[in-house]
């Protein structure tokens, strides 16, 4: 049922953008005051944090003691091309999109690297490509947890333990929520600001001692720029997963990642988190298998994000309009919502479906999401109210 009348409680906290997103409950710039400002990233005091957050996120995220973990310059996106760059081209590539960011690394491993052997595995928003098609003797490129899409992988399981290529996988709206089975992966990346609430700007670059031997056994036809070099004379740069980052970090954001992971451990670890982004999730599962106006994008409900989550119209009349028609129906009501203060930046992202997504990470508190979900109703009844009456 859907009411035109405001309902009383808001969230707390209205932050429920898909990255950056909400920083963790309780957070204020005080978790900031030990940051190392001021000095350098090379003194004891830097390297010291910088060596923290590796260890820290060793822990959190269970990594294997014979991975390496590097804190790398750019963001998600920065450690994704390091390892693209550096890694692809001695060996058949098979790369599998499903959204957004998955059909970007696609674009720069067809178009910008130019790789001769590279084989497309693709599907729509919504959906997962066919997994049981990849060869992993060939090197793997794919995204966990498709943030624009909703689409996760469900686990591990496509993955063959003794495979001959590597597997690279852009992590980052799956950590810290989504169980990441490391035997299966050789590369893992993320940035800071998604499922723990930390700033922009950093990447994390996750290398299994295959990746490792990758780089020190084969070396790309073409020049890497300093910024994305990870081997020196044919050699891994270890200091890089050391703390000596290739350039300069902000110690600020590094304080807060510090402080998200204490945050982290302080709830119960990586356990924890998930159980968090699943109750979240749960939230919106349950409103959208009532609701009359709006069901998922994602179609099989085991691929399913806890993070992402992404919904789409399902009311006859809103379905019925063109994209743009249902994008500036999704635009009216983000804007309202908007302009209560009780959800921020909950449109879809600018290149899915229209619809809305709604991050369900463990920052977000249950309790926010459930407040949500009348204002939902709210907005969506106004927002038809109108659609009628320009009819
Ligand atoms: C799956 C995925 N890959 C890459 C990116 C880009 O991340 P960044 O802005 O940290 O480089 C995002 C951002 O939302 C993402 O969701």
């Amino acid at each position: 049922m859907t009411t035109a009348t405001k309902p009383g409680l808001r969230p707390a906290n209205p932050n429920f953008s898909s990255g950056p997103c909400a920083k963790r409950p309780g957070w204020s710039v005080e978790a900031l005051k030990a940051a190392a400002l001021g000095r350098s990233h090379r003194a004891k005091i830097g390297k010291t944090k910088l060596e923290q957050a590796i260890a820290l996120t060793r822990e959190v995220l269970n990594v294997p003691a014979d991975y390496r973990i590097g804190i790398v310059p750019a963001s998600d996106t920065g450690a994704v091309e390091m390892a693209l760059w550096s890694l692809l081209g001695e060996r058949g590539v098979d790369i599998v999109a499903w959204e957004s960011f998955g059909a970007g690394w696609v674009t720069d491993v067809v178009k910008q690297l130019k790789l001769a052997d590279v084989r497309k595995f693709e599907a729509g928003y919504g959906e997962l490509p066919d997994l049981a098609k990849i060869d992993f003797d060939r090197d793997v490129v794919f995204t966990w947890n498709g943030t624009t899409s909703g689409v996760r992988v469900a686990n591990g399981e496509f993955i063959p333990t003794n495979r001959k290529g590597l597997t690279i996988c852009d992590a980052t709206s799956a950590a810290f929520a989504q169980r990441l089975d490391f035997e299966k992966l050789d590369v893992v990346t993320f940035s800071w600001q998604k499922a723990l609430g930390g700033e922009g700007a950093h990447g994390m670059l996750i290398l299994s001692p295959r990746a490792v031997e990758r780089l020190e056994t084969y070396k790309p036809a073409w020049p890497l720029p300093k910024i994305f070099r990870l081997t020196s004379g044919g050699k891994l740069i270890e200091g890089i997963f050391k703390g000596e980052t290739i350039n300069t970090p902000s110690m600020l954001c590094v304080e807060d990642y510090i402080d998200a992971l204490l945050w982290a451990k302080s709830i119960g670890g990586l356990e924890t988190l998930i159980a968090r982004a699943d109750a979240n999730a749960a939230v919106l599962d349950r409103f959208a298998d009532k609701s009359a106006w709006l069901g998922h994008l994602a179609v099989d409900p085991a691929t399913r994000s806890n993070t992402s989550v992404c919904l789409s119209f399902t009311d006859p009349d809103v379905a019925a309009l063109d994209a743009d028609g249902q994008a500036a129906f999704a635009k009216g009501m983000v804007s309202a919502l908007d302009k209560e203060g009780v959800a921020y930046d909950i449109g879809s992202y600018r290149d899915a479906p229209p619809g809305l997504r709604i991050w369900c990470g463990a920052t977000v508190e249950t309790a926010d999401l459930e407040a949500l979900l009348p204002w939902l109703d709210w907005a969506f009844a106004a927002q038809k109210a109108s659609l009628k009456a320009a009819a």
